[in-house]
């Protein structure tokens, strides 16, 4: 475990060489601020938002998103589906020292740990122990949000390649909004090249994050891809 600059604590991969999160940003500040945030205040409306967070690490996405709809009062029913392979990961998290706002969810995480699902009247959660790249296969035109938060490319390219993506655009809403933290030019490639609209989700105190979108947002700034494409003619999404 290892403390991040907001306070909340991320931990370290010494498999990946990475950390879960930005400790620069703060685990729980990047969480709402490059994923939860700009999804759900994209999608609160809806009677019923349906979301695949990967992948589920220290569960701290799924946990902002909860902690993010109590305290907006937003009232409809959340899904929530999450793939995780590290199983010795998933079984430590009852020990993992979360932010204090998320208390009441510990019981949560415990019946994720425990049965794989938890359900309520607001949530529905599933974790499941497995690959990502199979699991994402058995959706279609499910997702209205998905949360894209593997590690690096450069440590973890299976989960940010073009076949990837396009998967995801198969399993994603033609509505549906994806986030994350990278902006690298080689990601939003993938992206556009399934059909992606890609913007810049920037704001004070968090570096510059990606949405993606299907079809048009009016809220992000759009990232001109036919532009980056001529001034980059060499550059190639990663492929599997
Ligand atoms: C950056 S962490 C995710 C952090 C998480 N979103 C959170 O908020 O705590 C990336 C996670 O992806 C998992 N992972 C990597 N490749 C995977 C795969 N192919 N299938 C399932 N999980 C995978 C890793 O074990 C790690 O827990």
């Amino acid at each position: 475990m290892v403390r991040s600059d907001d306070g909340s604590f991320t931990a370290y991969s010494k498999e990946y060489n990475e950390h879960y999160h930005s400790t620069k940003d703060g685990a729980l500040k990047e969480s709402l601020l490059k994923h939860v945030k700009p999804a759900l205040e994209i999608k609160k409306t809806q009677n019923e938002i349906k979301i695949l967070d990967i992948c589920f690490g220290l569960g701290l996405n799924t946990l902002t998103t909860l902690w993010y709809y109590d305290t907006h009062k937003l009232g409809n029913k959340l899904k929530i589906y999450s793939p995780e392979f590290d199983v010795e990961l998933i079984d430590s998290l009852v020990h993992f020292r979360y932010p204090n706002e998320f208390t009441k969810y510990l019981p949560i995480i415990q019946a994720l740990v425990e049965d794989g699902v938890y359900e309520d009247e607001y949530f529905f959660i599933e974790l499941f122990r497995g690959d990502a790249r199979g699991y994402i296969k058995k959706f279609a035109d499910f997702f209205d949000v998905v949360y894209q938060d593997a590690f690096s490319p450069a440590v973890n390219p299976v989960l940010w390649t073009q076949e990837y993506f396009a998967d995801i655009a198969k399993a994603i809403k033609d509505d549906g909004v994806l986030t994350t933290y990278s902006t690298a030019l080689k990601t939003r490639l993938a992206l556009h090249y399934n059909g992606f609209e890609v913007y810049l989700n920037t704001g004070d105190g968090f570096r510059n994050a990606t949405v993606a979108s299907l079809i048009p947002l009016k809220t992000f700034q759009k990232v001109d891809m036919e532009h980056k494409i001529t001034c980059n003619p060499d550059m190639e999404p990663l492929r599997d």
